[in-house]
């Protein structure tokens, strides 16, 4: 056929033509799936088909997703609420934990002055220098600790601010459980129905001190208690660290102390030692471009 030829060539066929050659093609397709689905072969190469199909679309998912749950749980929000002014901030505590009444007053209610110790301030390097190093440092006009006890760290910073003439507020937060088992090692404690009365004898310490005026606490766990400061707009300027030393908690707690840190102000925490905390320090310190300090048992992010 000619170039002439060809250009005479209608572009396509007649629809009729186009019907006729789709109803020849189906009748191929059909007449091939007979033959073939009349072999066993063809059932089990359809069975091992649909076995790979399926695992490939199965598999995919599952994958992606536990990729992203990493992620979701390794991140922590940084966002709280607007700053309420330092000099709000007992009051703040005294109104949302306390429904506006002072836990101070009246304390100890007549039921349990018989069971507290006159002395007993147990603590774990609660006397350390870091402490005089960081208040002369930071000149905080509100401390957070995570993790108190029996309040021998927090009343010794609050004999320092005193000394130093600061107007301190020191917020301590501790669910004042101890842990399993410490009951065993303190057999001093008066345990009331399953009680050791770590909060009436945590209180009763500050009492002791003379230092109601400047310590005020959040009974509840630390991630609860830090998550309420957050919400609320509660920053310190020095934030202490010393709750549970395993990795995961101290991990959460020193994202959660990050969270309520004022802009300047310093995060550091109690038992370097150990190597949950470690890990978790440094871990904390690579990822949010911090460098770590040592002083005594202490750890410091600056
Ligand atoms: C090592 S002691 C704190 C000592 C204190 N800083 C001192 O030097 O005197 C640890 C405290 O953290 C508290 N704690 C541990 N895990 C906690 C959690 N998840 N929530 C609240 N308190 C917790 C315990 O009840 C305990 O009183």
């Amino acid at each position: 056929m000619n170039i002439e030829d060809q250009e005479k060539q209608p572009s396509s066929p007649p629809s009729h033509h186009r019907y006729q050659r789709h109803q020849n093609l189906y009748k191929r397709w059909v007449a091939l799936a007979h033959k073939t689905l009349a072999k066993p072969r063809a059932y089990i190469i359809l069975l091992i088909l649909s076995f790979v199909v399926g695992y490939i679309s199965h598999s995919q998912p599952l994958i992606s997703q536990s990729a992203k749950d990493l992620i979701e749980h390794n991140s922590f929000s940084t966002r709280c609420g607007d700053p309420v002014p330092s000099s709000n901030i007992r009051q703040t505590i005294i109104d949302r934990v306390f429904s506006g009444t002072s836990p101070w007053k009246g304390f100890p209610p007549s039921h349990a002055t018989s069971l507290l110790l006159k002395e007993w301030t147990k603590g774990w390097g609660s006397n350390a220098a870091v402490f005089e190093h960081l208040i002369r440092q930071v000149q905080p006009k509100t401390i957070i600790e995570v993790g108190t006890f029996l309040g021998a760290s927090a009343t010794h910073m609050a004999s320092l601010t005193q000394k130093m003439g600061l107007d301190t507020q020191i917020l301590c937060i501790d669910d004042f459980r101890g842990w399993p088992g410490y009951y065993d090692e303190e057999k001093s404690l008066k345990m009331v129905n399953g009680d050791s009365l770590l909060l009436y004898q945590f209180m009763q310490n500050v009492v002791n001190a003379n230092a109601t005026e400047s310590i005020m606490f959040l009974p509840f766990s630390t991630g609860t208690a830090l998550g309420g400061l957050c919400e609320w707009g509660v920053y310190g300027d020095l934030v202490e660290v010393d709750a549970a030393h395993d990795f995961h908690s101290a991990w959460t707690d020193i994202n959660n102390a990050y969270k309520v840190l004022r802009p300047g102000g310093v995060l550091f925490g109690h038992d370097y030692a150990w190597v949950g905390v470690r890990e978790a320090v440094h871990l904390f310190a690579r990822l949010n471009g911090f460098r770590v300090r040592i002083d005594g048992e202490h750890w410091i992010f600056y």
